[in-house]
């Protein structure tokens, strides 16, 4: 099989979680950068990288990366990509990208030379003066960043956070991936109760169960790179390697929140997720929080509150989970937020920290492990 090299882009912060999740697949040629993830394979890789992974936002085949300082730069690098390796003489090749702090910062023009690029190469290739880009779909991405120039092609289609499970959502849903890393840095333990007790519709949780169970987050969706001219048999293979992969071990994943519609929502997701059976979620004031169990794992995104008011109520209730999870000494915690008087409010200094954004919200994840 051919090898391929793919850039797995993902929230700051999370890279190094995207770099062990491709490690445990396997694949050991890998590379961190700022905000992506690189690594070197065979293409049965794309399937099993779509799969799999829980905290990349995508899977990119990588082309070509090279300066461009002129357009022409910008258009010979282009040319030079064997495209027909890829594209066949039917298939639509639509570009879009992003520059930033480089010589070339239209990105209509970039997007136009890239396009004219890719025509005037295919055109030698396969004797044709048009293109009907009737069949399959190849997402050209590009990225220019101080004068770099990246070119991609998009294997995912919908970004991998579209776990395909949450189609209702309350207001300020996390995103499944940063969930996924959330989870992933506070570790996921069969023998440890996990709960999320201000849960919305249920991210954490589903994020968590999935993990418990070691249930591919892709498993049930489909990805642009399905319609590629790719041996089927490597998405056949991956589904079923991920299928046999699922354990049955009992976890214990609960959740609350004061807000029924939101219990309603969290169980309807689980189940559509195929977690149902292991979820459970029922109202509660995070005021009562008072676990049972005597050892188990925290992981939850209260809110943050946006105006003055809601800023005064959010407040109150990281006292609150000061003053309730404290006390509970064989419970371990983790929350995101926003706020930088976190830790005064909650009454303790976290035993770590780690920068995570929450979309545009620049947050600090509160880990509070040493109990
Ligand atoms: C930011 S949302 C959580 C979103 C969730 N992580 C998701 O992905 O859907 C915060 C949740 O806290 C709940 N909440 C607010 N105050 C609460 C309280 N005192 N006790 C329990 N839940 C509360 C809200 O109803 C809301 O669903």
């Amino acid at each position: 099989m051919d090898k391929v090299t793919l850039a797995c882009p993902c929230l700051f912060g999370v890279e190094s979680l995207v770099a062990d999740e491709i490690k445990a697949l396997g694949y050991n040629d890998v590379e961190t950068q700022n905000g992506r993830v690189i690594f070197h394979a065979d293409e049965s890789a794309i399937a099993r990288a779509n799969i799999w992974l829980r905290c990349a936002e995508r899977v990119l085949i990588m082309l070509g990366e090279f300066e461009a300082h002129s357009f022409e730069d910008l258009f010979q690098g282009v040319k030079a990509i064997p495209w027909e390796k890829w594209i066949g003489r039917d298939d639509a090749f639509p570009v879009k990208g992003w520059s930033l702090n480089s010589k070339l910062h239209s990105v209509p023009d970039c997007q136009a030379i890239i396009k004219k690029a890719i025509v005037e190469h295919l055109k030698e290739k396969y004797h044709v003066t048009w293109f009907k880009e009737t069949g399959a779909k190849f997402q050209i991405q590009f990225s220019i960043l101080k004068d770099k120039v990246s070119i991609y092609i998009d294997t995912s289609g919908e970004g991998l956070h579209k776990r395909g499970y949450r189609r209702n959502s309350i207001e300020a849903p996390l995103k499944e991936t940063l969930a996924a890393s959330m989870v992933k840095i506070a570790r996921f333990y069969a023998d440890r109760a996990f709960c999320d007790p201000m849960c919305g519709s249920g991210t954490i949780l589903i994020e968590a169960a999935l993990i418990g169970r070691n249930i591919a987050p892709g498993l049930n969706r489909s990805f642009a790179a399905e319609n590629f001219h790719l041996d089927k048999s490597i998405w056949k293979d991956a589904r079923e390697e991920a299928s046999a992969a699922i354990n049955s071990e009992p976890i214990e994943v609960f959740g609350y929140d004061i807000d029924q519609k939101a219990v309603e929502l969290t169980l309807e997701n689980a189940k559509k997720a195929g977690v149902g059976d292991v979820i459970t979620a029922s109202r509660q004031d995070l005021r009562d929080f008072a676990p049972t169990q005597e050892h188990g794992t925290v992981v939850t995104n209260p809110p943050y509150g946006e105006r003055l008011l809601d800023i005064k109520a959010a407040e109150e209730i990281y006292k609150t989970m000061g003053s309730v999870f404290l006390k509970l000494k064989g419970w371990r915690f983790y929350i995101i937020s926003p706020s930088e008087n976190f830790e005064s409010l909650f009454g303790k200094r976290a035993d770590k920290k780690r920068k995570l954004y929450n979309g545009m919200i620049k947050c600090e994840f509160f880990q509070y492990f040493r109990r």
